[in-house]
């Protein structure tokens, strides 16, 4: 993984929030907090919450004397979560890195991360952080991407915006966000943490934007996508932008777009 892949700052939260949201991971966050909220947990823990649409769907379902801590290794994230969320007594906003979580052990019923673990450097170290910190019997909830190519427009993007930098093809959608999805390898990942069950849900959904140039943007802009096209000629973002615009359209038509997403949906306990 680049170092690059894991900044979310500068305008990226704004883009993330905004655009990136409500184009997939707004579809997979109900679905999260469900599973959350089946545990009937009295403490939480969140990590890599970006900007808070997990908190958003789960805050709701839980107790009145709820815990929930929400945490994110970027601090503007985490900020942009908070302002979304208005004030809730029951969440405490904390910068936290996954793999050196600041808690002590058996403190949560339930850890959940959606779409975080394919930005962790060492998943096996990461995981067993998740179990640490949770009681006996709690459960670690997560979701990962399925391979680039059984999701659409990231596919569309990543092949378009190669062609502006067809010496040094920016590959960070394949690499990192849709570089963790070989089932056996998560099993094998968990289990090397410690957990002993693990049920896994491929889970297909629609990933719907109001046009084609909404959906380039958030992929363009509202990722580290972004700095990677930077850090080769940031004159070219637009270029980059108008491309996948023009790769997304050819697909999926003019005007409003669907296409296809899929993700793995993880429980582990034991
Ligand atoms: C694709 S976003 C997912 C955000 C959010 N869970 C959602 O569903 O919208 C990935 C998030 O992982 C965070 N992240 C990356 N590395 C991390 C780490 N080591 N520990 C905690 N968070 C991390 C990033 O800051 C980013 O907010």
């Amino acid at each position: 993984m680049a170092e690059s892949d894991k900044v979310f700052a500068g305008s990226i939260p704004k883009f993330y929030d905004t655009l990136m949201v409500p184009l997939i991971f707004a579809a997979y966050a109900g679905h999260t907090a469900q599973r959350v909220a089946a545990a009937s947990p009295h403490s939480v823990l969140e990590t890599a919450a970006g900007s808070g649409v997990v908190a958003r769907a789960l805050a709701p379902t839980l107790g009145a004397d709820a815990r929930y801590v929400v945490t994110d290794l970027n601090q503007p994230m985490l900020d942009y979560a908070a302002a979304r969320q208005g004030r809730d007594a029951r969440i405490e906003w904390r910068q936290a890195d996954a793999l050196d979580l600041p808690f002590e052990d058996t403190s949560f019923d339930v850890v959940c991360c959606q779409f975080g673990v394919m930005f962790f450097p060492d998943r096996v170290t990461g995981y067993a952080e998740a179990r640490r910190v949770l009681k006996p019997g709690g459960r670690f909830v997560f979701t990962v991407w399925d391979r680039i190519e059984e999701n659409d427009f990231a596919d569309d993007v990543t092949n378009a915006v190669a062609t502006v930098f067809p010496h040094d093809p920016p590959r960070f959608l394949a690499r990192t966000p849709h570089g963790y999805h070989d089932i056996a390898v998560i099993r094998q990942d968990l289990r090397r943490a410690g957990f002993a069950e693990i049920g896994i849900e491929t889970r297909a959904e629609v990933s719907r934007a109001a046009s084609a140039r909404d959906a380039a943007t958030a992929y363009c802009q509202g990722t580290p996508l972004r700095n990677e096209i930077e850090a080769r000629d940031a004159g070219l973002l637009q270029l980059a932008t108008d491309r996948a615009t023009a790769a997304i359209a050819a697909r999926h038509g003019e005007g409003p777009v669907a296409g296809k997403i899929q993700a793995h949906v993880i429980v582990a306990t034991g």
